[in-house]
């Protein structure tokens, strides 16, 4: 074993955090743990985690439920192709695997949503095979051990670090190893690192040379580009219109209707037609959200309508749900003003 994957391993048996997916060798529950793990933090994970379990403890259950039923639980998460990918790997888990997970590399990163680093993480700790689970954590940490100066964004720098860290991964515990160096990375070797915490300070030439502050190297990333939206209210006798995104942004979610930019009442009016309005529109309230790559800056409207017999002809596939319906619907976070608006009105 390399010292620096033994000096870790013992920080981690000091060190290590608990969270409820590592006490399990499972390799579903370590599956959804690191897909959820992925783009959100491990304390908004925890009671998600456990949540999804509860609702889908095996593979056959997760294969057993609709789309709609794994986004309603994912609802909140955000990067919601990660729920679409969960279900069609668990249809092809439980219909082509008779259940069982594939315990090599290969067969894992042969199904949906499981990458290169979901792959590694699962067969280091669920198989114990010696595969880096190469993050955000592992690259900037053994860019600073090597004092590695190149772009972690191209291709040819991952796999440098990738081969790096292999050469690192224990004969047994890299799975251990592997999640030793994301706490080390989440705690210690932070961004702004804690140097005088480190038990690898010795080993370190970035901390040698006086270079960890600049690594890893990376592309600067760009600004989400701002989007305007209206967002349309639009109810009678307790309905509300939603529609079901088909766009790849929030596919499969329920949203209301939305209109582009920032519009006068008039032409709202007119967006909905043949719906015909009881007043005029009025505008309720205004909120940003916050994806990785949009900001949405949306205002909220009010139209009652006369009746709702009909759909407004811009938005053909959108329905009149009840309150109670509205509530059962998978909804993106970025509803979440316009929900509590429109909980007022039905
Ligand atoms: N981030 C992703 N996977 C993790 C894990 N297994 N433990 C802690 N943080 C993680």
């Amino acid at each position: 074993m390399t010292e620096i994957a033994s000096i870790l391993l013992s920080w981690f048996d000091r060190n290590r955090r608990t969270f409820p997916f590592r006490e399990t060798k499972d390799p579903y529950r370590i599956w959804i743990s690191e897909i959820m793990l992925q783009q959100t933090r491990t304390e908004t994970v925890t009671p998600y985690y456990e949540r999804f379990l509860h609702a889908f403890p095996d593979v056959f259950a997760l294969a057993n439920a609709t789309e709609a039923d794994v986004l309603k639980a994912w609802e909140g998460l955000g990067y919601y192709t990660r729920a679409r990918n969960l279900k069609k790997t668990a249809d092809i888990i439980a219909n082509t695997h008779n259940g069982v997970f594939p315990d090599t590399v290969a067969g894992l990163l042969s199904l949906p949503g499981i990458g290169a680093y979901t792959a590694g993480a699962i067969a280091s700790i669920a198989y114990d095979l010696q595969i880096p689970a190469m993050d955000g954590n592992l690259t900037r940490v053994f860019a600073r051990l090597y004092d590695l100066h190149e772009n972690t964004s191209r291709s040819e720098t991952k796999e440098k670090l990738y081969a790096i860290a292999q050469q690192h991964m224990p004969p047994v515990r890299s799975g251990d190893l592997n999640q030793a160096l994301m706490d080390l990375g989440a705690g210690v070797c932070k961004p702004i690192p804690h140097c005088d915490l480190c038990p690898l300070a010795q080993l370190c030439l970035a901390k040698e040379h006086g270079t960890q502050d600049a690594l890893p190297v990376k592309d600067r990333k760009k600004p989400p580009v701002p989007l305007a939206y209206d967002v349309l209210l639009v109810e009678h006798g307790g309905h509300i219109l939603m529609q079901r995104r088909k766009e790849k942004m929030l596919s499969g979610l329920w949203v209301f209707p939305l209109l582009e930019g920032e519009n006068s009442a008039e032409i709202i009016v007119s967006a909905l037609s043949p719906v015909a309005l009881e007043t005029e529109p009025k505008l309720l309230a205004e909120g940003v959200h916050v994806f990785t790559h949009q900001v949405w800056h949306m205002r909220v409207w009010h139209a009652a309508a006369k009746d709702c017999d009909t759909v407004p002809a811009a938005y053909r596939t959108a329905k009149w749900l009840t309150a109670e319906e509205v509530r059962k619907a998978p909804k993106p976070s970025a509803m979440r003003l316009a929900i509590a608006c429109a909980s007022k009105l039905i």
